[in-house]
């Protein structure tokens, strides 16, 4: 079985429905650890709901990012992980952490790349006035949101309404990331 951690900023509905494809089978992969930089984060409840251990490391508990880094580095290694699977992750990956896992690190993003990188990607859409959206699942790199595309999925807009546009996208995200890892692995 693969071994990852799964690093989430929020809600964790992604790792929820990694977690659960895990359990059943559907991936031949375990979550062995998550990894938050915000303690008030609700993906923590859910990680001890599956009885996952989850472990908050707040950057600003560190004199660097290079020393934030250092500390997630540290915990990884202890959990022998061996894939890195960005759920909702707010922060971008430093030089540290992208040498200590090259191409072994995977974000999803809700937006068809390069359009709308950054935070609240589906606002950005919605208020652009697109009619299609969606989700790219792609490798990290040093950038935001960028990296070689692995899978896309197109999402119609619901026009001027960001609620039922996220909806549907969070709907098609909890099945294209297990698709996407589940052929990654297989390679
Ligand atoms: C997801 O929609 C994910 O694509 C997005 O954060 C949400 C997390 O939801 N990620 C980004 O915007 C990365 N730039 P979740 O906490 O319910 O999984």
């Amino acid at each position: 079985k693969v071994r990852m951690a799964v690093f989430a900023s929020g809600s964790g509905s992604n790792f929820t429905a990694l977690e659960q494809a895990c359990r059943e089978g559907e991936l031949h992969a375990e979550i062995v650890h998550v990894i938050t930089d915000k303690p008030e984060a609700y993906v923590i409840e859910r990680a001890k709901q599956a009885k996952i251990p989850v472990t908050v490391l707040q950057p600003k508990a560190f004199v660097s990012k290079q020393a934030h880094e250092h500390a997630i580095i540290d915990t990884l290694r202890a959990s022998e992980t061996e894939w890195i699977i960005l759920a909702g992750y707010m922060r971008l990956i430093g030089h540290d952490l992208l040498s200590a896992y090259p191409s072994r690190i995977v974000n999803i993003h809700p937006s068809l790349l390069p359009s709308f990188p950054g935070k609240d990607a589906i606002g950005q859409a919605v208020d652009h006035g697109v009619k299609v959206t969606g989700v790219t699942v792609h490798l990290v790199d040093a950038g935001m949101d960028t990296g070689p595309i692995l899978s896309q999925e197109a999402v119609r807009v619901v026009e001027g309404d960001a609620e039922s546009t996220a909806e549907a996208i969070h709907a098609v995200e909890h099945v294209l990331y297990k698709e996407t890892l589940k052929l990654l692995f297989e390679q």
